[in-house]
């Protein structure tokens, strides 16, 4: 019965992303089909990620599952439509870019819509089902589980994740529009040890990645931070500067301790003597947290240097606290 249920449910998704597709590439979708041009993607990217488009009728997707036998209870559970008792049925999505989003096994499993132009919310995404769970799923996983790469890039948005691979970077994957779980890295650890974070340069975007390297170390993924400066995600600075300039970033993307503590000092005035103590204690504190000698003593050796303390200073410092936590 379960069973049988989800199985209706990714027919229905499948359906729908293929009226999505065919839409996207008769009269009514023109405009959708430029913006995607307008954003630089090819057909062939098109193409691969299934791009699509939902017409601006309120009821046109839904008319066309019923027309294709789909009950109205089902329907409802698909999340592609709601059925309201006066109006009856009608869809999630009218006149937006669409993203349909595949599990790693090819099968769609859910869409997210983009306003083609400014508009709130710029993205809408399917509720979750029982064929969608948020937060065991990345986008571009269907693709970047097979790369070849020696690391996943992870990243915010679905215009990444696309800009990323037509750019050759096969390895990208993303979120979806949630802040990533233990269930993400636990998905991610079943294909590498190394994930690059290449989240936005804007404050969100560094919250976001100090809030996810934990939870990829919790798991033993091993984590580096790619800066995306000037530029605000992977999408913009791949337009402007290239796939080989973004490659030297992840040549040279940063240690997430190294990242942490970078942030972290930004909290203080290094010009004070008392706030730039303060500092040092908070650093001594998190190197505490490295169990391994040698491991604790290599970042200890990182940290000096960079920030210009003794070196044997910094590590009475941080067995003092070593001391204080046992
Ligand atoms: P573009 O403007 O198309 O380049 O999108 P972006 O990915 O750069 O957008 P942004 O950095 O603002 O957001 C990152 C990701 O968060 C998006 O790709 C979405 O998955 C999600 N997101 C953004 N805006 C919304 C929103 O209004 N609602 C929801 N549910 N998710 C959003
Ligand atoms: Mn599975
Ligand atoms: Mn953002
Ligand atoms: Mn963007
Ligand atoms: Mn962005």
């Amino acid at each position: 019965q379960e069973a049988d249920k989800r199985a209706r449910l990714l027919e229905i998704n499948k359906e729908a992303a293929k009226y999505f597709y065919m839409l996207l590439r008769g009269e009514r979708g023109a405009r959708a089909l430029s913006y995607f041009r307008k954003r630089e993607l090819s057909d062939e990217t098109m193409q691969k990620f299934g791009l699509g488009y939902s017409d601006q009728y309120s009821d046109d997707l839904y008319r066309y599952l019923r027309k294709k036998g789909y009950e109205d209870d089902i329907l409802k559970e698909s999340g592609l439509v709601s059925i309201d008792e006066r109006r009856g049925g009608y869809d999630k999505f009218w006149n937006r870019a669409m993203f349909p989003i595949m599990d790693v096994h090819n099968k769609v499993i859910g869409f997210g819509g983009r306003v083609m132009g400014d508009g709130e919310p710029k993205y809408l995404n399917s509720p979750e089902t029982k064929i969608f769970d948020k937060s065991r799923n990345l986008y571009g996983l269907n693709f970047a589980r097979s790369t070849k790469k020696p690391q996943l890039l992870l990243c915010e948005g679905y215009m990444d994740v696309i800009a990323l691979h037509q750019a050759g970077f096969d390895n990208a994957v993303a979120s979806l529009g949630t802040a990533l779980t233990s269930g993400h890295a636990n998905l991610l650890k079943r294909y590498t040890k190394n994930v690059y974070l290449t989240y936005d340069s804007d404050g969100a975007g560094v919250k976001a990645a100090l809030r996810a390297i934990p939870i990829l170390k919790e798991v033993g993924i091993t984590t580096k931070v790619i800066n995306m400066k000037p530029y605000k995600d992977p999408d913009e600075f791949i337009k402007a500067l290239g796939a080989e300039e973004y490659q030297k970033r992840i040549d040279t993307a940063e240690n997430s301790f190294m990242f942490e503590i970078r942030i972290l000092e930004q909290q203080y005035d290094m010009h004070d003597p008392e706030s730039k103590t303060k500092f040092y204690n908070a650093v001594a504190e998190k190197l505490c947290t490295f169990g391994e000698k040698l491991e604790r003593d290599n970042y200890i050796a990182a940290v000096a240097d960079k920030y210009m303390i003794g070196i044997e200073d910094l590590r009475r410092l941080v067995n003092q606290y070593g001391a204080k936590i046992g």
